[in-house]
């Protein structure tokens, strides 16, 4: 019997902790770190902004990822299984199907983005930002991210790359690459965080990241913080009640919980690092928004020692990334197909990342030929995005942490989460003060703010 099997031989498992660490780190840490933690930071006072994100990964990301854990340990079920387990012949399951839906409509946008890191890798192989200025680069960004043929190109080869991935399984699949591929990030951002803090004048970069200005900060820092926090912590759509379904009876939930918050969080403070000190060092803004990867930083590259490999590094690093992101989007998928409609796992995977395929060009397209054609007065791309990390995620954020405050048996949250009580200590009492009221009213003002039915 292979060391990942269950005991019935035929549901799959992570073999190792630090597999599951990996994997469920994987997932959370992607471009949402890399590529937004830096410039939401930037547009909101840096310092300031990274306690009160500090604070509610701590206060909520934590509570809303131990939920989702113990929904999928307890149930060995996917996403829409789980609910049907635990509470059979409810409409909770619908959360669950949310979550699925939300997964298809994440990978689809996630994917566009994730094609231009891949074309960015490239250019920075063939060393095309040499001798650019700035208006050159944005010039290279905007052509081609409106065209047509060439994003979709990069984004059908992530795709399938993803695809790969998941049609290989949880432990020979997922859980050896992420194996791999996450302590390679981690190598490759403390490179860039060794070249970035060497740059001449890199205090100011840091004095920016880390000197907290609470003049900055505001009811909308506070709230996007939150935003950030579920977003990159990979909550609210059921990746973790998927991961937690392989997950071993003897491993303790609140350490991976604990060590995901802490990896994921520590990422994007050192994505912070190695991009502010550059920024400062050539003069740019820190609140250059979005454009900040894609438009700055290969300028950045080109100014400095060694530039070259550095951009060549970063791109990869943003791959990589988004690569063990995007498995954790489609496995949600898959398991739902595999065990609710017995489907193989490859034929899900195929057909899930067909459907994934087809969502996603269009999203991509919306940037040039799609451009106006809007659903609710915004491109596919923008509606995707928004509906997702503002709507969908935050509802079903809501529901988890609901289900597991008020709806399941105590006895058997408690045996989750103190591994059958072997476990002493108040931990679950303050988990249970949290998850049932700390956290659904933090998410209820977040999902009123965002569709602006409250306003601070
Ligand atoms: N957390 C990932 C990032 O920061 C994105 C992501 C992967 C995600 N799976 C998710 C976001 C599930 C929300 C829900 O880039």
């Amino acid at each position: 019997m292979a060391k990942g099997k269950d005991l019935e031989g035929k549901r799959e498992n992570f073999a190792s902790k630090f597999g599951i660490i990996a994997a469920a780190a994987g997932s959370a840490v992607g471009l949402g770190n890399i590529w937004r933690f830096p410039y939401v930071a930037g547009e909101n006072g840096g310092g300031a902004y990274l306690l009160v994100y500090i604070a509610f990964v701590i206060l909520i990301g934590v509570p809303a990822m131990l939920s989702e854990l113990i929904i999928g340990r307890r149930s060995k079920s996917n996403a829409v299984g789980s609910f049907r387990k635990l509470k059979p012949k409810t409409p909770w399951y619908l959360v669950g199907v949310m979550g699925v839906l939300t997964g298809f409509l994440i990978f689809a946008f996630y994917s566009t983005v994730a094609g231009w890191t891949l074309h960015y890798t490239y250019l920075a192989i063939i060393n095309a930002f040499h001798g650019m200025n700035g208006a050159q680069l944005a010039e290279t960004f905007d052509k081609f991210h409106k065209s047509a043929l060439l994003p979709v190109f990069w984004q059908i080869i992530f795709i399938i790359m993803t695809a790969a991935i998941v049609i290989a399984g949880i432990e020979k699949g997922i859980e050896r690459y992420t194996k791999i591929l996450m302590p390679l990030l981690f190598l490759i951002l403390l490179i860039l965080v060794i070249r970035a803090i060497t740059l001449p004048d890199a205090g100011k970069g840091l004095k920016f990241l880390f000197m907290p200005d609470f003049s900055k900060v505001t009811g909308k820092t506070i709230l996007e913080a939150m935003g950030q926090a579920f977003f990159s912590l990979s909550l609210g759509m059921g990746v973790l009640i998927t991961y937690g379904s392989y997950i071993q009876k003897h491993e303790n939930l609140t350490d991976v919980a604990g060590e995901v918050a802490f990896f994921d969080t520590l990422v994007a403070i050192l994505a912070g690092v190695a991009i502010f000190p550059a920024v400062f060092a050539f003069n740019l803004k820190p609140e250059a928004g979005p454009g900040l990867a894609f438009l700055t930083l290969p300028g950045i590259f080109e100014q400095m020692p060694g530039g070259y490999f550095f951009a060549i590094i970063f791109f990869l690093l943003l791959v990589v990334a988004a690569l063990t992101s995007s498995i954790s989007l489609l496995e949600v998928t898959v398991a739902f197909l595999t065990e609710e409609f017995h489907i193989t796992r490859k034929s899900a995977t195929i057909w899930s990342s067909l459907v994934v395929a087809i969502l996603g060009i269009a999203a991509t397209l919306s940037f040039g030929i799609l451009n106006n054609f809007h659903i609710f007065h915004k491109t596919i791309f923008d509606f995707l995005d928004n509906v997702t990390a503002n709507i969908l995620l935050p509802i079903g954020g809501f529901f988890i942490v609901i289900f597991v405050g008020w709806v399941m048996n105590k006895s058997e949250t408690r045996a989750e989460l103190t591994n059958e009580n072997k476990m002493k200590g108040r931990i679950y009492g303050i988990f249970l003060f949290l998850v049932r009221y700390v956290v659904p009213l933090a998410i209820a003002i977040v999902f009123l703010y965002s569709i602006g039915l409250i306003k601070l």
